[in-house]
């Protein structure tokens, strides 16, 4: 997730730009850049860095010109460094652009532009669009149609802005998943990646829409479908919102604006680099033992990886907490063990002194971050990016789905690797991995205020009990740390088979024990574990499958969720657990945004 913004109009470019980036920066903040014309030239400055910081470094708000575009990034080709911040620029320097979103054919078309012999600087997808803009141009094409055609050959997804030095009264935009707003005044025009940039200078708007490219003059917009060049004429909406309700996009939490992230965030994850992930997959199918390494949610994720591994690949891989990893496996590690090291952060204390530990044994890391450029991504001799956009709850919530998707499509290529599963295997487990962002979407609305009432019923609860079997285990431990960090309620997580082995004598009358339940093979069993339950007085909660009438009689209170690959369980199941701790903390009046004694990122041993 990075936030873009353009203006044209008879003000100072520059000035209005920075404002806008400090209102984008949520959504990145590791580099920022702004550009404008002026005297026809393009005129750049940018660096690594939040916005501010770098303004006082670089003053880019001083730029002249009355035409500009800026860039607050998240970094997701690319570390972050000077080189590769935006806006990036062609051969010539003439044209600009700043881009959200992921270039997924970007090495072939990259391959195709430096064959026709433009040089690159840097190492983002982004870099390409100029350069193919200028080759069309170069081939005789207008700018409008050198835009259009550029389009027409990116997959992926983008909002973008570009700027040509020659044509210093235009400025281009497009979107496709991305989001982008035009912002309507009398004699300018703002674009932006979101409202909150550009609700100070206008309440008139035209949300461009997937497939849509505009053509932008301080006078009018011209919008145009990309992929048929049909214009279409859309009305500017009147908005009535305080720029904080916008920031939070209606909001009332950034969790639950992180929460309704995951139909977008989960569609990211499922664009990891496929070089990347190659290269992880074949490091590890080198190694002899596998460890998965996190903290807190990420050794969550670690805990439902083991389940895909183990299925998909027929690898076994050790799921362990990382502060736990040197006194119980350090001594047996060496040069041909692989640890697969999970952190949002990458930069959580116990998960770098485990690595640091396991790097002087010549053991093979591997990472999977939110972050670039952290210690992780440093560390790492791969890693793969989760591009989630920056999480500001304090609860991790569409990183952990995120991180085990991307788990997922790594533990497939190990399989694949390894010649473990068919072919017709592998592709109906893609085409159901690509459905997950939309079920998750629907499962979020259907079940939203069955949780509310959920958690008003278990608000006072002095324990709750959450019981599970194989990828619903990790689904467990991962409401149950939601609840206890959001609402404060003591929680105990169990596989279900071991809740006979002591949580049981722990069950009394009215005990609420939540039991996640899907149609899979340990259907029966969680059945049997109900009734040992029920039959000692406790609040049977069951999230399980909608159609499993059986479960729903047995339950107090049944959760109907879509029925789904076991591979997919741990996303799918998670989220009623996010709602229930969120509204959780509501109904007990906590900030659900900012948990006490927590940290986002724990960097103390
Ligand atoms: C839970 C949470 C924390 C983190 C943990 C690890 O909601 O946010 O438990 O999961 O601190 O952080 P990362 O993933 O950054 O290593």
């Amino acid at each position: 997730m990075c936030g873009i913004a353009g203006y044209i109009g008879p003000g100072r470019a520059a000035p209005i730009l920075l404002k806008a980036l400090s209102r984008l920066e949520y959504r990145g903040y590791d580099s920022a850049g702004i550009c404008t014309i002026f005297g026809g030239r393009v005129l750049t400055r940018k660096d690594v860095g939040k916005v501010a910081e770098i303004n006082s470094r670089l003053r880019m708000d001083e730029l002249p010109g009355n035409i500009g575009i800026a860039h607050t990034r998240w970094a997701t080709h690319g570390a972050p460094s000077q080189v590769n911040a935006h806006p990036h620029t062609d051969c010539t320097g003439r044209i600009a652009v700043v881009h959200n979103g992921v270039i997924e054919n970007f090495m072939a078309l990259k391959k195709e532009l430096v064959e026709a012999g433009h040089l690159f600087s840097s190492k983002t997808d982004t870099e390409l669009i100029p350069h193919m803009v200028e080759e069309y141009l170069k081939r005789g094409s207008d700018l409008t149609e050198a835009f259009m055609r550029t389009l027409q050959r990116l997959e992926g997804s983008y909002a973008l802005a570009l700027l040509d030095a020659g044509s210093p009264d235009i400025l281009l935009v497009a979107r496709k998943e991305s989001p982008l707003v035009i912002g309507i005044g009398p004699d300018f025009k703002m674009v932006a990646s979101d409202i909150t940039a550009l609700l100070d200078l206008t309440r008139d708007v035209v949300f461009l829409q997937n497939g849509e490219a505009a053509f932008i003059r301080s006078d009018g917009v011209k919008i145009l479908r990309v992929d048929t060049g049909a214009e279409i004429f859309r009305e500017p909406t009147r908005l009535d919102i305080t720029v904080e309700m916008a920031e939070k996009q209606g909001y009332p939490h950034y969790m639950l604006k992180e929460i309704y992230e995951q139909p977008e965030s989960l569609k990211n994850a499922l664009r990891i680099q496929e070089v990347y992930a190659d290269l992880v997959a074949e490091l590890l199918d080198r190694g002899r033992q596998i460890f998965l390494l996190g903290a807190g949610t990420s050794y969550n994720s670690c805990l439902a990886a083991s389940y895909a591994f183990s299925s998909l690949a027929r690898a076994a891989t050790y799921p362990v907490i990382a502060s736990e990893f040197i006194s119980n496996y350090g001594a047996s590690i060496g040069a041909d063990t692989v640890i697969l090291a999970v952190s949002q952060s990458g930069e959580t204390a116990d998960v770098l002194n485990a690595l640091e530990y396991a790097r002087l044994r010549a053991c093979t890391i591997l990472g999977i971050t939110n972050t670039v450029g952290s210690t992780l991504t440093r560390i790492s001799r791969a890693y793969i990016l989760q591009n989630s956009g920056p999480e500001i709850g304090v609860a991790a919530t569409k990183t952990f789905t995120s991180q085990v998707l991307v788990l997922s499509q790594l533990a497939l290529r190990l399989a694949k690797l390894r010649g473990k599963i068919a072919q017709y295997e592998i592709d109906e487990i893609k085409s159901g991995l690509k459905k997950v962002p939309e079920m998750a979407g629907e499962v979020l609305d259907s079940v939203r205020l069955k949780m509310r009432e959920v958690a008003e019923k278990l608000a006072d609860k002095n324990t709750i009990f959450l019981l599970g079997r194989g990828p619903a285990y990790s689904v467990a431990a991962e409401g149950r740390l939601k609840i206890m960090e959001l609402s404060y309620t003591p929680c105990i997580a169990y596989p279900a088979g071991e809740s006979k082995h002591g949580p049981i004598s722990v069950i009394q009358e009215g005990t609420p024990v939540i039991f996640i339940a899907p149609y899979d093979d340990n259907r029966r069993l969680n059945i049997g574990s109900m009734m040992e339950m029920k039959a000692r007085g406790a609040t049977i909660i069951s999230i399980a499958d909608r159609d499993d009438r059986e479960i729903e009689e047995i339950s107090d209170i049944f959760v109907g969720l879509p029925r789904v690959h076991p591979l997919l369980t741990p996303i799918i199941y998670v989220l009623p657990f996010q709602l229930l701790a969120y509204y959780m903390a509501l109904v007990k009046g906590h900030d659900p945004d900012k948990p006490r004694n927590l940290a986002k990122s724990v960097t103390v041993l």
